[in-house]
């Protein structure tokens, strides 16, 4: 597998680690395996309390409190996430009208393109549950205007947006596909088919899905390893530059693990496309969120992370042994660009058919 990294937003070609080369590492899942479930004092990494924070934004930005009923709600994915307090830069934040005007209009007085000006500043996301939403919050935060849609319509996200402040826009599905730079699409994998045919057509896509079984049912072409889940996304959004994102990693895990560029204990994520200039895209984008990235290879590679793979959620938590029924209150820990590249080399390919979950 070739390995490309991204180091706040710029790509670095990926050396074999010492990790995939060493057997004897005391790191890492297949260590893990090896010793067990951790005890106290052994394989226990770092635990992450704190949020993100980004440069600068102590100073420019303004507390934001979350209304109790929605601390309530989301309080059960990541408690620590608000128990602290989110700085947010204060500015006007886009009308849906805004947004619909800005992509109809041809060019700034710069001679810009109007929508490569929005492109640097807006993120579309279809989906506001628990991805959608942990995704949100940083675009936010990073100062990114974000144009969010569900299945019940902007009136049910009003709560939403309100938390999240002037960034944050209600929309419409066809809205949110239009918005900005590139689209979250974080839906459950069988509404994929209900969304507007062409929806995404030529427009950068993060896809968050996984196939759970439990949830989708069995689709045949998955468990007999026809085709990856990305692969099946891609046939079912044609036209759709689609990278892979977000996908191998636990709602609650974003905002603990979320980073500025360059600090120690950045964590990456990996990413998988077609398209090299997406995928460019993306990456920078999940820079500005939080995370580096590992470019995984395209599509067809990408059940290395795909659930039950090595790179998959287990591996962010500080404590990988946690059982089953913990794992949604367990804390993070970081997972570097080096480690998660060795990690999705080393990936074994998962019997998807015997998947239970
Ligand atoms: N949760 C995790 O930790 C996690 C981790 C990795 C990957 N994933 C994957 O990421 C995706 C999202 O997961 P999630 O946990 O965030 O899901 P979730 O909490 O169940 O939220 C799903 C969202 O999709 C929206 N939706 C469903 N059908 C739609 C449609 N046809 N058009 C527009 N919006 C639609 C729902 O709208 P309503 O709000 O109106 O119902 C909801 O906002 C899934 O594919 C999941 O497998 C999840």
């Amino acid at each position: 597998m070739s390995v490309l990294m991204f180091k706040g937003g710029v790509p670095v070609r990926a050396a074999r680690t010492a990790r995939s080369r060493a057997s004897g590492s005391a790191r890492g899942p297949a260590a893990r395996r090896a010793h067990g479930p951790s005890e106290p004092g052994r394989l226990r990494r770092p635990v992450v309390r704190a949020g993100l924070g980004h440069p600068g934004q102590g100073s420019r930005g303004a507390t934001v409190r979350v209304p109790a009923q929605e601390r309530g709600r989301l309080a059960l994915l990541e408690p620590t996430w608000w128990a602290m307090d989110l700085p947010l830069t204060l500015v006007s934040g886009p009308s849906v009208a805004d947004v619909d005007r800005s992509l109809t209009s041809e060019r700034t007085p710069n001679g810009h393109h109007k929508e490569e000006e929005r492109a640097m500043s807006t993120l579309g996301i279809i989906g506001s549950g628990n991805i959608g939403t942990a995704v949100a919050r940083l675009a936010v935060a990073a100062g990114i205007d974000v144009v969010i849609a569900n299945s019940r319509g902007p009136r049910s996200l009003a709560g939403l947006v309100e938390e999240l402040g002037p960034r944050a826009t209600a929309a419409t599905v066809e809205q949110a596909a239009r918005a900005g730079e590139a689209t979250l699409l974080s839906i459950p994998l069988t509404a994929y088919d209900a969304l507007p045919e062409g929806l995404l057509r030529g427009r950068t896509v993060l896809d968050t899905g996984n196939y759970y079984p439990f949830r989708d049912g069995r689709i045949s072409e998955l468990d007999s390893e026809q085709e990856t889940t990305t692969e099946l996304a891609q046939r079912l959004l044609p036209g759709a530059l689609l990278v892979k994102a977000f996908n191998n990693i636990m709602a609650h895990h974003i905002p603990q693990l979320a980073r500025p560029a360059g600090a120690d204990d950045r964590s990456a994520l990996p990413i998988a496309g077609e398209d090299p200039a997406a995928k460019a895209r993306a990456a920078g984008l999940i820079d500005r969120l939080g995370f580096d990235t590992v470019d995984a290879g395209t599509p067809a590679e990408s059940w290395r992370f795909e659930p039950e793979s090595d790179a998959y959620t287990r591996i962010y938590l500080a404590d990988p042994g946690v059982p089953v029924d913990q794992m949604m209150q367990a804390p993070a820990a970081p997972v570097p660009t080096s480690e998660l590249a060795a990690l999705l080399e080393s990936s074994r390919r998962v019997k998807v058919a015997e998947r239970t979950f």
